[in-house]
């Protein structure tokens, strides 16, 4: 089976002519042909909830950091949580028998979201785990460091393949898969408007996060699923403080108007809101939660 096969050749073509139509009148194109059979430029619908199943979210890279305690979150918001880690199994393992120890449900898989075949796989997973998807957070990320003079090659193009084309294949997976009224987050990062030396391949990995929520927030309205992309600014993780003397950190808290860094569990409590019943009507957005270190 290749990687990304093509659907079958029927739908190609009414892909095709989609696609074709919606250059000139991309949105009235796409709803038309959402109205005429739900097979749309954007991937067939992952469909509707049975009634008294649980809502369900997947989230990428929730061994640890602001994922973990993202999956924590929504499984006492009462999600069945799907977590996800790259190399540490253990952690992962770890984020779920919390979970069920404190009542809820949860299950966990290695895949390296750079990977198409291990998301798609990763999804089966949660499918057949809980039966279907309502919150996709694509949280998994790295982030190196080097003023452009001595970026490395291997790191830069590791960056854009875990960040940039890695959300990518989760976000284009949940936008076949997510069911109706479904909720996505990716996570941008506010260091895409707090520019800082060093920063400049890993902030251009999280901007693009913020053009596929727009983008995609547009493809997935019919189907009134919202999608935003996440901006945090410095928060207390290994991805953060790693490499960093005491006093280069005790530098960035000076400059966060709030006086601390951020826990995982501040950006946890946004997703939380983001995703329950009382954000429906925010989408598109690139929501900053940075304790005032940058304003939009
Ligand atoms: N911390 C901050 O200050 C900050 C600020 C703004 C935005 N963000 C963004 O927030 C997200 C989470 O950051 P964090 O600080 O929580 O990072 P973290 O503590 O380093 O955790 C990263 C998580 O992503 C997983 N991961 C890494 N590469 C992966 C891959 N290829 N496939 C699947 N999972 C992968 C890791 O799994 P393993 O445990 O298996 O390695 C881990 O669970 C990232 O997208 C980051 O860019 C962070």
């Amino acid at each position: 089976m290749p990687d990304q096969g093509p659907p079958p050749s029927d739908a190609n073509l009414s892909r095709r002519s989609v696609l074709a139509a919606a250059a000139l009148a991309p949105a009235a194109a796409i709803v038309g042909a959402q109205r005429a059979g739900g097979q749309t430029a954007t991937g067939a619908a992952g469909g509707v909830r049975p009634a008294g199943q649980a809502r369900a979210a997947l989230v990428t890279g929730s061994s640890r950091g602001i994922g973990a305690a993202t999956a924590r979150r929504l499984a006492r918001d009462g999600f069945a949580v799907t977590v996800n880690c790259v190399v540490n199994r253990d952690l992962a393992a770890a984020v779920v028998r919390d979970i069920e120890r404190a009542g809820g449900r949860a299950t966990w898989l290695q895949a390296d979201v750079a990977d198409p075949r291990a998301v798609r796989r990763l999804f089966d997973h949660h499918d057949r785990a809980f039966g279907g998807v309502d919150v996709v957070v694509s949280n998994a990320g790295i982030m190196r460091l080097a003023p452009f003079g001595t970026m490395a090659d291997e790191d830069f193009d590791r960056m854009f393949a875990v960040n940039a084309k890695g959300s990518f294949n989760v976000l284009r997976e949940a936008s076949r898969r997510i069911r109706h009224e479904g909720r996505i987050i990716t996570l941008s990062s506010s260091i895409t408007q707090f520019t800082s030396p060093t920063y400049g391949a890993y902030a251009a990995t999280k901007a693009t996060q913020d053009m596929y929520a727009a983008v995609l927030a547009k493809e997935l309205g019919e189907r009134r699923v919202s999608v935003n992309a996440m901006a945090p600014g410095l928060v207390n993780t290994t991805l953060f403080t790693d490499g960093k003397t005491q006093e280069e950190i005790q530098g960035f808290v000076e400059r966060t108007p709030l006086g601390r860094l951020g826990e995982p569990e501040d950006i946890a409590a946004m997703i939380s809101a983001l995703v329950s019943r009382d954000g429906a009507w925010v989408s598109g957005q690139t929501v900053f939660t940075n304790g005032a270190v940058v304003s939009a």
